[in-house]
């Protein structure tokens, strides 16, 4: 991950840009298997022709005679009948009109990809709209963002700022989205667009995902399908507030707008200033959703995640084993257990801290990032060294963007909180939390030494959970003046972004995890400076199949945090078998969150057994390509999926079955993504059976696997009195 080709909001976008002059022409822009086609003439409004599959320069310019309606690529509000726009603004003198024309279009290179600029000039008022177009040609992906600069004598006011805008020609269109709430986050919706208006939206201003998602999907030909359909994904990369809307018209053609939800945050812009959008990226794909998961995870893990090309840790997080009761003992031994099961990190979640005010539950304690020595005598140093006598390495979790009103740090600064001026502060979590207000440089600072602290004190820290808790719930800047009270949001990610850059400036190497409360920073505008995020606080496993589900539809399993908890499951209170609860954790990034004392002896060793052999497919998992196969949603019985490696010598075969009913035939899942022509040996990992399956050992072609695939047995093959409801299988295919 190069830390700096991320676009802040702001950031000041340097480069050798020459711009061309052009006269009527059409400007195409490819990636290895998509096409944009856009018209720019000089003076005129820049029409969008054309998003798919690629096209030969023929075609493309010949597009306008083939094309019914055709649209602005940026539409600006004013002078156009479009009841939906991209951008619009009320300039220094009240008018809130714009008629944006093209000036210019100019290219340049930024880490391997090419960036086309087309400069939009207002034709009274001297407003430039920079339009980008960044392409990372082998992973079929485009990004687009706007840079709007205002040169007007004095601020106008941003009221609207897409990212960008899509639109989809009429037909059978669906849209596949993913919802929740917390325990049961990125659930997916698919539904058919029908005339009016979709909005998906956040207004949880510090983090994002927890119920709605700021990614979607579009399927042409139809309603979704897994392998085969036109699809085009779309992926708002911010971690704010954004909007997603989606306004299917009188032609029944669809107007896809994406950007910062301008709600509550109309934006002054100072003369000579620049607002830089963040991100929308798109991909297209003739196979399908998951064809198109395929080109975000590429892009995702070589692009947008810290370290995508660096294979996890299989871990163990204290928080569902002893939750708040930490202390050297209890962490010792979970250190020991963990090292004994082929664990290779030990992460100590929330409870450490706190001096004045212990950090005992949820109601004290945040901001006051000193030790808890009456827990832990020995202290951090002492924590690491033990893991290192483990042989294993060490993570810590922390809040930084929080504080508790129980806390040394509030009552010095409570000028730092988020609130409104005339107005008491609300409240959240354990009834004391409060956020920090990020737009703050001060508060950056602050945040900034938790980490710089730590790392400093104690530089073999090598993970981090960086957990936040809390949503805005009180509209207010302390920091902010009056008139820039609406600039609360759109500045705490801002400040947010500027202290997550300069962490990671520091230390490039550490291991961030996202964690919101579970998924509550799932989007990759947080992403870049993390490694992982925290799937969900739900950790059971037949619900988590429904939740990785979803969350594979945009997000590479090397970035899914995927832990192998208690059963009864604390969240669901479901009785499942270590088992199933570990062939779901395997298709993630393994790791437990569990008290090792309470795991008898033989789940013990059977855990053992399947971290040695996680660690034999990990590769495949964290780097290969995602096929799914079979939809927990199609409520059939059963799930699968699979992963190929990118050679197509190994694959990773998952099977689960949702649900238990006598005599009931599940379907036969044919595979996909092999080489039809090699021939795979089958080997069936975190075997339980008293029998092996009577394929065990048996090699196959990559077309027959792919044509038939292999007959599933429903239950496992056990002593009856280990016999239960549940059945899963792994298995391990390998090129013969
Ligand atoms: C919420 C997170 O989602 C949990 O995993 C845990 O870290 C707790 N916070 C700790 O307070």
């Amino acid at each position: 991950m190069n830390w700096k080709s991320i676009t802040l909001l702001f950031a000041t976008i340097v480069s050798s840009i020459t711009v061309t002059e052009i006269s009527a022409k059409n400007v195409k822009i490819d990636t290895q298997n998509t096409s944009l086609v856009l018209e720019a003439e000089k003076g005129k409004k820049l029409r969008h022709l054309y998003y798919g599959g690629k096209i030969s320069e023929n075609d493309a310019a010949a597009l306008r005679s083939a094309s019914g309606k055709i649209y602005s690529a940026y539409p600006d509000y004013g002078m156009i009948t479009m009841p939906e726009t991209a951008i619009a603004m009320i300039h220094s003198d009240g008018d809130m009109t714009l008629d944006l024309v093209v000036d210019g279009i100019s290219s340049t290179h930024d880490n391997g990809a090419d960036i086309t600029t087309v400069t939009l000039k207002d034709t009274h008022y001297p407003v430039v709209v920079k339009v980008n177009y960044k392409t990372w040609k082998d992973k079929n992906v485009m990004e687009t963002w706007s840079e709007i600069t205002n040169n007007e004598k004095s601020p106008v006011t941003l009221t609207r700022f897409a990212s960008g805008y899509l639109p989809i020609r009429s037909g059978n269109v669906w849209l596949s989205s993913l919802h929740g709430a917390w325990g049961n986050e990125t659930r997916l919706t698919e539904e058919p667009l029908t005339r009016g208006m979709k909005v998906i939206k956040s207004h949880e201003g510090v983090r994002n995902s927890r119920f709605d998602h700021s990614e979607v999907m579009f399927s042409l030909d139809g309603k979704p399908q897994e392998n085969t359909g036109r699809t085009i994904g779309a992926a708002l990369c911010y971690g704010g507030n954004y909007k997603l809307r989606i306004d299917t018209d009188e032609t029944d053609s669809h107007h896809f707008f994406a950007g910062i939800n301008e709600e509550d945050s109309h934006y002054k812009l100072g003369k000579g200033e620049t607002f830089v959008t963040p991100p929308l990226a798109l991909t297209w794909s003739d196979e399908g959703l998951s064809g198109v998961s395929r080109s975000f995870h590429k892009w995702g893990r070589n692009h947008r995640l810290a370290h995508g090309d660096t294979p996890r840790k299989v871990l163990l997080n204290s928080w569902e084993g002893v939750y708040f009761d930490i202390n050297e003992k209890g962490m010792a031994n979970m250190m020991k257990n963990i090292a004994a099961m082929g664990g290779e990190l030990f992460v100590m979640d929330d409870g450490w801290f706190g001096v004045k005010y212990p950090r005992n539950n949820d109601s004290a304690g945040l901001g006051d990032w000193t030790v808890d020595t009456r827990k832990l005598p020995g202290g951090i140093q002492g924590l690491v060294d033990e893991a290192k006598k483990n042989g294993i390495k060490f993570g810590i979790w922390i809040e930084p963007e929080m504080v508790n009103s129980k806390s040394e740090l509030f009552e010095k600064h409570p000028e730092y909180i988020i609130k409104p001026a005339n107005r008491k502060a609300k409240f959240g979590r354990g009834k004391t939390q409060l956020i920090l207000d990020m737009s703050n440089p001060e508060v950056q600072d602050i945040v900034f030494n938790i980490v710089d602290t730590l790392m400093t004190k104690y530089p073999e820290i090598d993970y981090i959970k960086w957990d936040a808790n809390m949503d805005i719930e009180n509209h207010g800047s302390q920091y902010l003046p009056a008139d820039k009270q609406s600039h609360l949001y759109i500045g705490y990610q801002k400040g947010l972004q500027n202290t997550l850059q300069r962490i990671r400036a520091k230390y490039p190497d550490v291991t961030i995890q996202a964690c919101a409360s579970g998924g509550g920073r799932v989007n990759y505008g947080i992403l870049p400076w993390f490694d992982e995020f925290w799937t969900s606080d739900n950790t059971d496993a037949l619900q988590r199949i429904y939740m990785q589900w979803g969350t594979s539809y945009f997000f590479p399993a090397i970035a899914m945090g995927s832990h192998i908890s208690a059963s009864p499951n604390h969240q669901t209170h479901r009785i499942i078998p270590i088992k199933y609860r570990t062939d779901v954790a395997m298709s993630g990034r393994l790791g437990m969150e569990i008290q090792p004392d309470d795991m008898t002896a033989e789940e013990k060793e059977q855990t053992k057994r399947a971290i040695a052999e996680y660690k034999q497919i990990r590769p495949v998992v964290q780097f290969g390509d995602i096929y799914r196969l079979l939809s927990p949603y199609d409520e059939k019985g059963a799930a699968s999926l699979m992963y190929v490696a990118p050679e197509k010598d190994k694959a990773v075969f998952y099977w689960w079955k949702t649900r238990a009913f006598r005599n009931e035939i599940l379907p036969r899942i044919t595979m996909k993504g092999l080489d039809p022509e090699k021939e795979y040996v089958v080997h069936e990992l975190n075997r339980i059976d008293t029998k092996p399956l009577s394929f065990e050992g048996k090699s196959f072609s990559g077309k027959f696997l792919m044509e038939n695939g292999l007959e599933i047995p429903v239950n496992h093959k056990l002593a009856k009195k280990n016999e239960t409801d549940w059945s899963s299988r792994v298995l391990y295919l390998t090129e013969k």
